[in-house]
């Protein structure tokens, strides 16, 4: 047995302390030290007797020549967006962690993909009974492989059962639930989530079965308040999206095996999540008549395109502080932005509400909307429409100018496919730009001031 030792972890970056410390070293947040039990890790041997298929040899040191590449074999699954997302497929033994906060559908995914996949799987829930499961299931309604369900919390009996089964694939639900049964703290705690996390690394790449964790998000967007996670697997995905709107993205954060580039969308619909492989013509509402408020981006989500709607909508304020309110942008982003129609385009809007909202509940961090967002400010402040086949791609900067934006072919292209008229960009972007291609008429501006003169007068 593994001696024990209490110490002082923080639950937010993981950090450890011998004492207990009001304020972390480490990431500088208040109160976030508890006390837990740690113990040292489980031998190796003693790990070999958990898991049969494990290699028995000690590592020794290999001349890069030597080593043999033949394992990075990727399983295919029936999932496109998910596939594009991991770089091409399942790197066997990998560990992959799905964060998300809860009900945000990464259970569902993982099941979706645990019967649609053309291998043997092992899903293992210490959330969910198996009927629950099962009801899920019909409810998706994929067609059912060779897939097995595995209501337990304890790592070493998952491994054994694992040892057992041989699957393909495993999918564990979630990392907060499991328990390593030679340290005594909770699941969920610091010390837990290490080390099943620990094991699992360690079970995938002996055995080199490939395994998901799902993970818990906590409220600041870190995963499962350890952070520590993240350098433990090989890949951390994050299912993101507003659970009053049906769009989901599952973004890459780190990828040992392919870019972060890529995104995937989703639509959470009644019989569970389906791929969107056109984002763009749903992200636009459809409608004929133009509206003031509203005006169409052409976004870069990882390195696709997409056009989204974004809304604005100012009204007189009915008390002194006048309210901003954003969704699916960046507040401090918002104030920024008035500030500068304010101040360079003498705009009125500190006497007035500014809402904003990004269509489909989707958050943009693309720089390049901001335009976007300007029209449709000016456009809800002085009552006038945007017309509805013109979209935008621009940042704004402090002193009002309209910078270049990346990859803006890409969007100008998208924006053309689509069938829209005119597209505003930046001047600065213009360099290098071959605009014969394109049926769409593409606008450019330098300044606030000009988009202004160019949409509203
Ligand atoms: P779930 O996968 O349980 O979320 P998580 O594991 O991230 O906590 O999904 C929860 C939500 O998804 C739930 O509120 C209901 C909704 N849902 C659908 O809309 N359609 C479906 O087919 C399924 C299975 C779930
Ligand atoms: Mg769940």
């Amino acid at each position: 047995m593994a001696t024990i030792k209490k110490i002082f972890a923080c639950t937010n970056c993981g950090a450890t302390s011998p004492k207990w410390i009001g304020k972390c070293p480490s990431c500088a947040e208040w109160n976030t030290y508890v006390e837990e039990v740690i113990q040292k890790e489980t031998p190796r041997e003693e790990r070999q007797k958990i898991w049969k298929g494990a290699k028995n040899a000690d590592p020794i040191p290999t001349p890069l020549s030597m080593i043999r590449t033949g394992t990075t074999e990727r399983l295919l699954t029936p999932d496109e967006e998910l596939n594009r997302v991991l770089g091409g497929g399942i790197v066997s033994g990998s560990l992959v962690l799905i964060g998300g906060q809860p009900g945000i559908g990464k259970s569902t995914l993982m099941l979706q993909i645990a019967l649609g996949v053309q291998a043997k799987v092992l899903y293992v829930s210490g959330e969910e009974s198996e009927e629950q499961i099962k009801m899920r299931a019909d409810r998706v309604a994929t067609k059912q492989s060779d897939c097995y369900i595995l209501t337990e919390i304890s790592t070493s009996k998952i491994f054994q059962h694992a040892q057992q089964l041989e699957p393909d694939l495993i999918v564990i639900d979630s990392i907060q639930t499991l328990a390593a049964p030679h340290i005594d703290s909770t699941p969920g705690s610091i010390s837990q989530v290490r080390e099943t996390a620990g094991e699992l690394q360690r079970f995938a790449k002996e055995t080199n079965i490939p395994v998901f964790i799902i993970g818990h998000i906590t409220k600041d967007g870190a995963i499962a308040g350890p952070k520590l996670l993240e350098h433990i697997v090989d890949v951390v995905l994050q299912f993101e999206g507003d659970q009053n709107y049906m769009y989901r993205i599952l973004r890459t954060l780190k990828n040992r095996f392919g870019s972060t580039d890529e995104i995937g969308i989703y639509a959470m619909q009644s019989t569970g999540l389906r791929e969107v492989s056109n984002p763009s013509e749903l992200l636009i509402s459809q409608k004929d008549e133009d509206l003031s408020g509203s005006a169409i981006c052409s976004t870069i989500e990882g390195v696709r395109p997409i056009l989204i709607e974004t809304q604005a909508l100012v009204s007189r304020a009915v008390y002194g502080t006048p309210q901003r309110s954003a969704t699916g942008f960046d507040l401090r982003r918002l104030s920024m932005l008035l500030a500068v129609l304010e101040k360079r385009g003498g705009f009125p809007f500190a006497m007035n509400d500014v809402f904003l909202n990004i269509a489909g509940g989707i958050r943009v961090d693309d720089p390049a909307i901001d335009l976007a967002i300007v029209a449709a400010l000016i456009s809800s402040l002085e009552d006038i429409s945007v017309p509805h086949d013109t979209c935008f791609a621009g940042e704004v900067g402090l002193s009002g100018e309209i910078r270049a934006v990346a990859r803006a072919e890409q969007r100008i292209q998208e924006a053309d496919r689509l069938g829209f008229k005119e597209i505003f960009i930046s001047k600065y972007n213009l360099k290098g730009l071959n605009l014969d291609k394109f049926k769409i008429k593409v606008r450019t501006v330098g300044k606030v001031e000009e988009l202004y003169e160019a949409l509203f007068k």
